[in-house]
């Protein structure tokens, strides 16, 4: 069927561009067939609305690296969200023009296409109208969706690359969002010695193994699945950001019960997103786990799990340190572009 009207939309094309005599080419823009890794939840509906093309992953990776995209041309999505550290970075919270400090710290991307929520505290549901938020945010790129095709529309790149995505070179908010979705789509992380092992394609050492173990034990309940996070909101007892615009959850709910609760993030290539929370609270690994161990803040919501075991995940150090290996086994490489 899709071959049909592949062949009737051709055939117009042609039809149109002999009847005013321009010079038009046929572009092949094939579907990118995204590989589901087993195990894997199944994909976010919305990526069936806007499956990613060759050309529109291509166009959204070149807008994903637009410093234009920022009012004053210093600013990407790629100069927070970076590859070699699973697109996040190393600032507790995100630093964006001028070095204005944001709210938040900024999380990894990947296995996006397999979220139902994004952000800290699940504000959006798509990624379609994700990228509207950091170019608009006085914090992040404080620019404008006009003022930036305004400053990329005569570019002769883009109006390729838009031709070839889109059919014809015009740019759109619609197409650009689109565009940077697809690209996003096709972050998926999946070939860590982890997911060796579970291929049977590795084994782990004994302490990988152990901290394996102790992790299915005490971490797991949260951190489930292939994903390394159940996608609930929780409160954990971490150290409150006082800056008045927080509420964790609460921000899009407006309940008491999701006051400073989060989204329980993956931690998939963690060891490249440091520092840790969600406004960087904890420098390196072992500070978040000291902090379980040593007991965390009460409060009315904390997850039932852990205020109903004194406040604490009791952990050894030994426990830490296999913890800790085990959560490298979760580095990928590749997806990292190392
Ligand atoms: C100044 C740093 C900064 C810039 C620039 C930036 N981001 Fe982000 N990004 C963040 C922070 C911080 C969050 C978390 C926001 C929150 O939870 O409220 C985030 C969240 C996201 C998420 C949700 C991830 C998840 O795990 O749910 C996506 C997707 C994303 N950004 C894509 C983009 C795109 C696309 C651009 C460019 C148009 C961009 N970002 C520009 C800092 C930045
Ligand atoms: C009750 C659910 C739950 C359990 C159990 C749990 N976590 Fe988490 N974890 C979370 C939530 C929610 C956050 C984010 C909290 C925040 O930033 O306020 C988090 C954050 C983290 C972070 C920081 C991630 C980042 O990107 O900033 C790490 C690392 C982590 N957990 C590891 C572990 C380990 C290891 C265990 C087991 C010892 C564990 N967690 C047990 C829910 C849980």
């Amino acid at each position: 069927m899709k071959k049909i009207i592949g062949f009737i939309l051709l055939f117009l094309f042609f039809t149109s561009c002999s009847s005013d005599g321009t010079d038009m080419i046929s572009i092949e823009n094939s579907e990118v067939t995204l590989i589901i890794p087993s195990g894997f939840p199944e994909l976010n509906a919305f990526v069936s609305q806007n499956k990613p093309t060759k050309y529109g992953v291509e166009l959204g990776e070149k807008l994903f690296s637009e410093k234009r995209f920022s009012a004053d041309n210093t600013i990407s999505c790629s100069t927070c969200h970076i590859q070699a550290n699973s697109f996040a970075d190393h600032n507790p919270q995100a630093i964006g023009i001028e070095g204005r400090v944001g709210l938040r710290n900024t999380p990894s991307l990947q296995n996006l296409a397999f979220l139902k929520f994004y952000n800290w505290d699940g504000s959006k549901l798509h990624l379609e109208n994700q990228p509207l938020v950091p170019i608009i945010t006085h914090e992040e790129m404080d620019s404008s969706i006009l003022e930036v095709i305004g400053k990329i529309k005569e570019d002769p790149t883009y109006k390729d690359l838009f031709k070839k995505a889109f059919g014809d070179g015009n740019v759109t908010p619609d197409r650009i969002y689109k565009s940077i979705a697809q690209f996003e789509y096709t972050l998926i992380s999946a070939n860590s010695k982890y997911d060796r092992v579970k291929r049977n394609e590795a084994s782990f050492t004994d302490d990988e193994m152990k901290g394996y173990q102790i992790f299915k034990d005490k971490c797991a309940s949260c951190h489930s699945g292939e994903l390394f996070t159940d996608q609930s909101f929780r409160n954990v007892g971490f150290p409150i950001n006082t800056n008045t615009n927080e509420a964790g959850r609460a921000r899009v709910t407006g309940l008491a019960t999701d006051y400073m609760s989060f989204r329980v993030p993956t931690l998939r290539n963690i060891e490249f997103t440091a520092p840790y929370g969600s406004f960087g609270q904890f420098a390196d690994l072992k500070s978040v786990l000291d902090y379980f161990d040593n007991g965390v803040l009460d409060s009315g919501n904390l997850d039932p799990t852990i205020k109903t075991n004194g406040r604490r995940i009791p952990l050894t150090d030994a426990e830490k340190a296999d913890l800790i290996v085990f959560m490298k086994t979760l580095n990928d490489e590749v997806f990292l572009g190392n």
